[in-house]
C-alpha cells in the first residue's frame, strides 16, 4: 500500500506520455514496454527522459535477451521453458498465449537494452536484475 495519494488514469500510455507535461521523479514500467518494436521504445524512452529530468530514475523489468540471441531464438526459449512448467494452462490457452507472445511480445538483447537508454539521453544504464531463466531483465535508467 502507498502512504500517499495516487491518480490511475486507464488510457494508452505512449499517448499519455506524449500529453504529459508535469514532472516525475521515478517512472517505472513493467512488462508493457516490450509490446512496442525498438524504434517505438526509443521514442517513449527519450519523452520519459524529458518527464524524469536530471534528477530521476526511469526503471523497466522486460523481456530481454543475452547479446547471441535474436527475437526468434528469445521466443523459442520462452516457449521451452515455460510450456513445461504453466501446467495450469489447457493446451488451447497455451496455444492462445504463445499466439500473442508472438505477435506482440519484442524483447531486446542486453545491449540494445542500454543502447536504446543512452539514445534516450540517460548518461547511466545499469542492469539490476536478471531472471533465472534469462528471459527477463530489470534496468534503471539514469541522466
Ligand atoms: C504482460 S502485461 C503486464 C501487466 C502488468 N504491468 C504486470 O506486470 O503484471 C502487459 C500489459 O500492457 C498493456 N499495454 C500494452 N500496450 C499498452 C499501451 N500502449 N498502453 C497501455 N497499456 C498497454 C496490456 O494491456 C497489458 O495489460
Amino acid at each position: 500500500m502507498l502512504a500517499c495519494p495516487v491518480i490511475l488514469e486507464c488510457r494508452d500510455f505512449v499517448v499519455a506520455l506524449r500529453d504529459r507535461i508535469e514532472a516525475a521523479d521515478v517512472v517505472w514500467i513493467g512488462y508493457s514496454l516490450h509490446h512496442l518494436p525498438a524504434t517505438a521504445k526509443l521514442v517513449l524512452m527519450r519523452e520519459i527522459r524529458t518527464v524524469v529530468g536530471n534528477h530521476g530514475l526511469f526503471l523497466v523489468c522486460e523481456p530481454a535477451s543475452p547479446d547471441d540471441e535474436d527475437r526468434s531464438g528469445w521466443l523459442l526459449r520462452y516457449e521451452r521453458l515455460n510450456k513445461p512448467l504453466w501446467t495450469a494452462l489447457t493446451p488451447e490457452e497455451w496455444g492462445a498465449l504463445m499466439v500473442h507472445v508472438r505477435a506482440a511480445d519484442f524483447p531486446e538483447t542486453n545491449s540494445r537494452w542500454h543502447l536504446l537508454g543512452h539514445e534516450a539521453g540517460f548518461a547511466e544504464v545499469r542492469e539490476m536484475f536478471v531472471a533465472p531463466d534469462d528471459l527477463h531483465r530489470m534496468y534503471c535508467f539514469r541522466a
